[in-house]
């Protein structure tokens, strides 16, 4: 494997020069990202408007189906809820005049798990949406937080212009205090709520104008320049006024546009718009795509990997079982990192060293899979999974690459499993390995030895209730949580010894991960703090890198 800046000279890496002009072509149009928010901030509504704009699907619907109406088609999750195992997260993915886009769709609240943190170790972008009239909220500030770890570049979409809202420059304040990013507005709104007219083209100084469109139906828009005379009769003084004003305060006290800072995920490009009557979304998503970083190099064992490089890697983000529960399948998302992946091909699985032909590979969009002949860097596949992959595994052709694991997240939800019935024991203990091996739950144990129920630890209660129907389901096993009134983990850097050399803490629990890595569980962010003030000399991590190649704990 080739990595950035190195030389191979190796002859299967010399690919002709077709190959080569393909797959930079390939790597060129494509653009990935994610979109994070709050629910209710419109992430749905968003998300089918920019499919709208790719031509990907033909008809918005409502955002709720309604009555007969067609349903949006990235919004499956009710189908899934039914059944009890709401786990989706699914790619869409459109092209858009140059461009082919892949949308790494992350669950809504009430399906937050950890699969929507390692969906964002996927994406190349973020889409940080937020409601103008509530700024920043606390699922956009944990996404938020998980973004900033991998340094991506965020693109702020203020949503629902068309409503009262927050002043736009107490938004941007908001940003730049809270999370410690820049802000660059791109366009500036012109009014808001009833009064809202459109917004100004910072770049071009031209004014956007929007016609409210039909319920579903792309809006029109209206170009004007600045110093046109018709804008006169089309917008009130007072509100072109004040936009005028805040952009000159923007000019003198603001950021600068820097792309570099961008990429870096040191600055946010800020739009304003309106998704659900489509304010904004086109010059959005046109600005997004020139602004956006392509296919980005990742990190492996040996270094970063040049998505130009010929041959295919990719590494397994998100596992997903009973996707069809007629088939019980199980299905790996795989994001393709170098290279071009081809059906049927034969790669190596990294961790196990084994070979393994990729027959079925497919791409999921919503409801609808369609098998894939090819795919390029940027985009996702989903795989077929006998049970051999876990989340982080890296897939490979030619020479060998790993790449960096997927760190685990910090949970928040902890529960004793019990099972009450002793002889299904063996189902109970297979259940459980196997469905943390899967990346379904975290599994901590207590330091005690007499206490050897699991302690299961997730991010969202969703993935609790899905360990518990799918041990029921999947291997015959009842059981029953136990909550822990615990909200806040970290683990301790310096190990087992560092702790050691604490002496006796206060006010948390000491537990083991499934590598036997001491982790602390606080009731609280406030018996957190104390413990850190009272021991500066402590390090501890709110996020753990996967051991991988070490076999866990077992129960
Ligand atoms: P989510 O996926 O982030 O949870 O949000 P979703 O798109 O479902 O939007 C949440 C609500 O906000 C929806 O209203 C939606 O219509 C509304 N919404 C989204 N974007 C805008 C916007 O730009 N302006 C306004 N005014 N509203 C917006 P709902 O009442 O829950 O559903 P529905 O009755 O519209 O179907």
């Amino acid at each position: 494997m080739i990595l950035v800046n190195s030389v191979d000279n190796s002859p299967s890496s010399n690919p002709d020069e077709a190959f080569a002009t393909a797959l930079a072509e390939a790597v060129e149009r494509r653009r990935n990202f994610a979109i994070i928010s709050h629910p209710d901030a419109g992430k749905t509504t968003l998300t089918e408007k920019l499919l709208l704009y790719g031509g990907a699907i033909q008809q918005a619907g409502a955002v709720k189906a309604r009555g007969e109406q067609r349903k949006v088609t990235s919004d499956w999750m009710d189908l899934e809820k039914q059944r009890g195992i709401s786990i989706t997260s699914t790619v869409l993915q459109f092209d858009y005049r140059d461009n082919t886009i892949n949308l790494l769709d992350t669950p809504g609240h009430q399906d937050f798990s950890e699969d929507t943190y390692r969906t964002l170790a996927a994406a190349d972008n973020a889409v940080m949406l937020e409601d103008a009239a509530k700024g920043l909220e606390p699922q956009t500030r944990k996404l938020f937080e998980v973004c900033r770890m991998r340094e991506i570049p965020i693109f702020t979409f203020i949503n629902k212009m068309d409503r009262p809202c927050q002043e736009p420059l107490s938004l941007l304040d908001e940003i730049e205090a809270e999370l410690g990013l820049s802000t660059w507005a791109v366009n500036w709104p012109i009014g808001s709520g009833e009064q809202f007219r459109g917004v100004i083209d910072r770049r071009s100084r031209e004014v956007v104008l929007f016609g409210r469109a039909e319920r579903g139906r792309q809006s029109s828009e209206r170009h004007l320049k600045l110093d046109d005379p018709k804008l006169k009769d089309l917008v009130e003084d007072d509100l072109l006024e004040k936009a005028l004003e805040e952009i000159e305060l923007l000019e003198v006290a603001g950021a600068e546009m820097d792309l570099n800072k961008i990429h870096a995920g040191e600055l946010t490009p800020i739009f304003f718009g309106s998704a659900m009557t489509n304010f904004g979304v086109r010059p959005f998503l046109d600005a997004f795509l020139c602004m956006a970083k392509g296919p980005i190099a990742r990190n492996s064992s040996d270094g970063p990997v040049d998505p130009l490089h010929p041959n295919f890697s990719g590494f397994v983000f998100k596992l997903q079982a009973n996707m069809d529960p007629r088939h019980r399948d199980r299905v790996a998302f795989v994001r393709v990192c170098s290279g071009r992946f081809e059906k049927d091909m034969t790669v190596s699985h990294a961790r196990t060293g084994k070979t393994i032909r990729l027959s079925r590979p497919q791409k999921i969009f919503g409801q609808d899979r369609a098998v894939v002949d090819d795919a390029y860097p940027g985009d996702v596949i989903g795989l077929n999974n006998p049970g051999m992959f876990s989340i982080g595994d890296t897939l490979y052709s030619g020479q060998r690459v790993e790449y960096e694991g997927i760190p685990c997240f910090s949970p928040e939800i902890f529960s004793w499993l019990r099972n009450p019935n002793p002889s299904a024991f063996k189902n109970f203990r297979k259940g459980v390995n196997e469905l943390r091996e899967e990346g379904a739950v975290q599994i901590l144990y207590d330091t005690d030895q007499s206490k050897r129920d699991p302690i299961l630890a997730a991010v969202g209660q969703l993935q609790l209730e899905v360990v518990q129907h799918r041990l029921e389901n999947e291997y015959g096993v009842s059981t029953r949580l136990d909550p822990l009134g615990f909200q806040v983990a970290r683990w301790v850097s310096g190990g087992w010894k560092a702790l050691e050399e604490l002496g006796r803490i206060f006010n948390c629990k000491t537990v083991q991960d499934a590598w036997q890595r001491p982790v602390l569980l606080f009731k609280n962010e406030w018996n957190l703090n104390q413990l850190e003030e009272d021991h500066p000399e402590l390090k501890l991590c709110s996020v753990a890198p996967v051991v991988s190649g070490v076999d866990p704990l077992k129960l």
